[in-house]
């Protein structure tokens, strides 16, 4: 007879637990603000957390009511899975080529605009079939995974008509179908001008009438998203474009102020849930987004690919905004996708509070994502959690990136040990 509860688990003792509740919305955090319980335990129901506290008053209420027990039996650090909220990892082929010219001394923008760059994932990913795309995906998903990330936006992007788009739409639903990693689809359809497009008010427009209404039916995304840019799309129209998805009842998201300012107006204008990338934004551009309750989310990982300065993540905070931290993990500007890696070397930098880059990599990434059930270890949410091999969690941001979670669990299962 089996006489385990089976519905809890008792999962613990955990040197540390960091629940990550009850940290302000937005705004500057201080370390003291971050709740750490020692000697600790989580006790999971039907994939929810249903408490974090002291292990040994837990594992008495365990024994009461015949919990199973998930013993943890080394010293480690247990923390909300992490969110990357902003990757374009449904791509095919390399673009090994334009970091050569890059490191050689061109620029981003000069080589999209001799044709290599973005449009060079959208030729090679025109060609991919949805099998080889898949098998692509789900290789970065694995890697992903593994490094803790639980929850990962992916945009498409490089389609770019609206067969190709719905294609990789299709292939970003389906892995998520089968990948334990839960995936978020944005549709990213504004990306450039597509070559066969010479008017970008003509080529949205498209979008909005035939590929929109398809993503929406068949459900295949619930976000949209637009690169603001002198290469890409232009202030106006980009608001327009936006303003008409918000109305189709999409959650917009902009590529803001990556090279030049402008994008953020868009996003404060047109209400987006974030503005991404910022790393031009200056103190006017953080007003109007803070003005506007936008998340902020900076993307390391493409000024550590593109060889640029950091988004100012410091006197984003310090303007009150929502700062989240994600890869952008795509072919051209950031190609290697670690996320912890990219925060701790972004948090060095702008010198941010261990609780700030912590939380911006999980309960304000999932703000950013629009979230209410994940990024926090409370009561209710999503037991999606990930566990490093140390007692002291200011060694997770310390090593920089090579202290790896050894056990992941998603909704409450054990997904990784080792
Ligand atoms: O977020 N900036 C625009 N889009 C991507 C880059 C995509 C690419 O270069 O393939 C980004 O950096
Ligand atoms: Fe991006």
């Amino acid at each position: 007879m089996n006489t385990t509860n089976a519905t809890h688990t008792l999962i613990g003792p955990f040197s540390q637990i960091l629940p990550m509740t009850n940290l302000p919305e937005a705004g500057a955090i201080q370390d003291e603000q971050l709740q750490v319980v020692e000697r600790a335990g989580v006790l999971v129901q039907d994939g929810k957390v249903l408490k974090t506290g002291s292990y040994d008053k837990l594992h008495r209420e365990a024994l009461d009511n015949k919990y199973k027990l998930e013993l943890i039996e080394e010293p480690m650090v247990l923390l909300p899975g992490l969110i990357d909220a902003h990757t374009h990892i449904c791509f095919a082929g390399s673009r090994a080529n334009d970091y050569a010219l890059r490191v050689a001394g061109k620029s981003y923008l000069e080589i999209a605009r001799s044709g290599g760059g973005i449009l060079d994932s959208v030729r090679k990913t025109r060609e991919a079939t949805l099998v080889e795309l898949v098998d692509f995906m789900k290789k970065r998903c694995d890697r992903h995974l593994e490094e803790g990330i639980t929850t990962c936006e992916v945009k498409s992007g490089y389609g770019l008509t609206v067969e190709e788009e719905l294609k990789m739409l299709e292939v970003i639903n389906l892995v998520n179908k089968h990948h334990t990693m839960e995936l978020i689809p944005t549709c990213l359809a504004a990306h450039m001008l597509p070559p066969e497009h010479t008017d970008a008010r003509l080529y949205l427009q498209e979008v909005l009438t035939e590929l929109l209404p398809q993503v929406q039916e068949q459900g295949l995304a619930n976000r949209v998203d637009i690169f603001v840019e002198e290469t890409a799309f232009k202030e106006a129209e980009a608001l327009e474009y936006l303003l008409a998805a918000k109305e189709m009842g999409f959650d917009v998201t902009v590529h803001a102020d990556q090279f030049s300012t402008s994008g953020s107006k868009v996003a404060a204008e047109a209400g987006a849930i974030s503005a991404d990338h910022l790393e031009a934004s200056g103190d006017q551009e953080i007003a109007l987004l803070h003005e506007a309750g936008v998340v902020a989310t900076v993307l390391p990982g493409a000024s550590l690919g593109l060889g640029m300065h950091y988004a100012p993540a410091r006197k984003m905070l310090d303007g009150g905004l929502c700062l989240a931290i994600a890869t952008d993990w795509n072919p051209g500007s950031a190609p290697m996708g670690d996320l912890l890696l990219q925060a701790s070397l972004l948090g060095a930098a702008e010198k941010l509070t261990t609780a700030e880059t912590l939380a911006a990599i999980t309960t304000r990434a999932a703000r950013a994502l629009n979230l209410t059930d994940r990024g926090e270890l409370a009561k209710g949410k999503l037991a999606d959690m990930i566990a490093f091999p140390t007692d002291n969690f200011k060694e997770i941001l310390y090593f920089q990136g090579k202290l790896k979670p050894t056990k992941v669990w998603k909704g409450g299962k054990s997904v990784k040990t080792v």
